[in-house]
């Protein structure tokens, strides 16, 4: 990565604004997945250990830009500081009187956390005020928010155009190195699994990823639109009739360029998703009328392992069925153990994807496990990340 990184940059008794997303999920006022956090740990001790004056920032939600007390970062705090090991002060306003004050309360070694971005609505919007403001509490900024590298906010941008240094974190850094290993330069046999509800929202990346990879494999709801173009019966599953001729296309193009391209061959039906479902075995040619098709069925587990077996590199994003449901978990939790048990870089991204690998317990078994949703699915379609390249450029 061509960007200035966190430790090329003097840091000592230093304004550092980290800009990190901690847009956690929150149950009964409590963080109740802390990954994020903790992923932005090693940035913030970092800076901590270099005598830096660390101020964090981070939005939780979408509050619509305005203050609720819902969306508040202050229960953040304390596992922050758990996690850090340091204290941890909160700041109830990211700009204002009250942030400056608090940030001019900070020593070197200390650590403050502003409350919610979007309690403001400039900060959506990219307003050049609302960041010229940001930016008065900072002598560096550091961003570290890989997950939120695909807004151009103004904590995330905006503000770098009033910061005279602009660098990347570890995590954004270790994002984009394991991003570029896996599909910009990856070892091949390069497979890309893409799974999900919709062709809609995985059209562009589909497309892109079959210029790169050498095997594709598709799972989850979207599936049934490919079958659809295929001319099968697809029972009562998800169909996207405006996608179909889109899902040929795609099939044409992996054809064209020599891309080994996988559908499942069999499905587990049934009438409803309920966790207690009594469920059945089909081919994919005989998806009956009147059913679901929740998960793909144990010949395609078979099918996609012996697929994925010489991979040098996989990436995976989707996942291959409603794994939340028990009678429909087998074949994501498959696709989870056999990336597992591959010897090939193995690379996870996408909300969904990633809630399977930690309900399977596997995250230490995957060589990198994303912290972005919408920014990884960015960066498979090809996009840039404005808040990365807003960074400083450097050789
Ligand atoms: C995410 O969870 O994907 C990021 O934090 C971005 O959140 P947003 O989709 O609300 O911008």
């Amino acid at each position: 990565m061509n960007k200035l990184s966190i430790d090329q940059v003097d840091l000592k008794g230093k304004r550092v604004f980290i800009r990190v997303d901690f847009n956690v999920p929150l149950e009964n006022g409590e963080v109740s997945d802390d990954t994020r956090i903790r992923k932005a740990i090693p940035t913030i001790k970092y800076a901590v250990d270099q005598g830096a004056r660390v101020i964090v920032a981070s939005h939780l939600g979408r509050p619509q830009g305005e203050p609720k007390p819902e969306y508040s970062l202050r229960p953040v705090a304390s596992v922050f500081g758990g996690l850090l090991g340091e204290p941890v002060s909160f700041a109830e306003d990211c700009v204002g009187d009250t942030a400056k004050s608090a940030v001019e309360a900070l020593s070197g070694g200390d650590v403050l956390l502003l409350e919610n971005l979007r309690f403001h609505k400039q900060e959506k919007e990219n307003d050049d005020d609302f960041a010229r403001d940001l930016a008065s509490l900072a002598d560096v900024y550091v961003n570290d928010a890989f997950g939120t590298a695909h807004r151009a906010h103004a904590s995330t941008e905006g503000i770098t155009r009033f910061v005279d240094t602009c660098a990347a974190g570890f995590l954004m850094k270790s994002e984009i190195d394991y991003f570029n290993k896996s599909m910009t330069h990856p070892k091949r046999p390069l497979a890309a699994i893409v799974g999900g509800a919709k062709v809609s929202t995985k059209l562009q990346a589909l497309d892109h990823l079959v210029d790169k990879c050498d095997i594709m494999l598709i799972g989850g709801g979207m599936t049934f639109t490919f079958l659809k173009y295929i001319g099968l019966e697809i029972g009562d599953n998800i169909l996207e009739e405006d996608m179909v001729r889109e899902a040929g296309e795609i099939m044409a193009k992996a054809k064209s360029k020599g891309v080994r391209f996988y559908l499942p061959v069999d499905f587990v039906i049934a009438d409803t998703i309920d966790d207690d479902a009594p469920v059945d075995h089909v081919t994919f040619q005989e998806l009956p009328k009147g059913k679901i098709a929740p998960d793909i069925g144990p010949a395609t587990i078979e099918l996609f392992k012996l697929a994925i077996k010489n991979a040098k590199t996989i990436i995976w994003n989707g996942p291959t069925g409603v794994f939340e449901k028990k009678p429909f978990a087998g074949g994501t939790m498959a696709m989870v153990e056999a990336l597992a048990e591959s010897d090939a870089l193995t690379v996870v991204g996408g909300g969904d994807s990633v809630k399977a690998v930690n309900m399977a317990k596997a995250a230490d078994k995957i060589d990198f496990v994303s912290t972005g949703g919408g920014a990884f699915l960015e960066l498979m379609e090809g996009k840039t990340l404005p808040g990365l390249a807003a960074l400083d450029d450097v050789g």
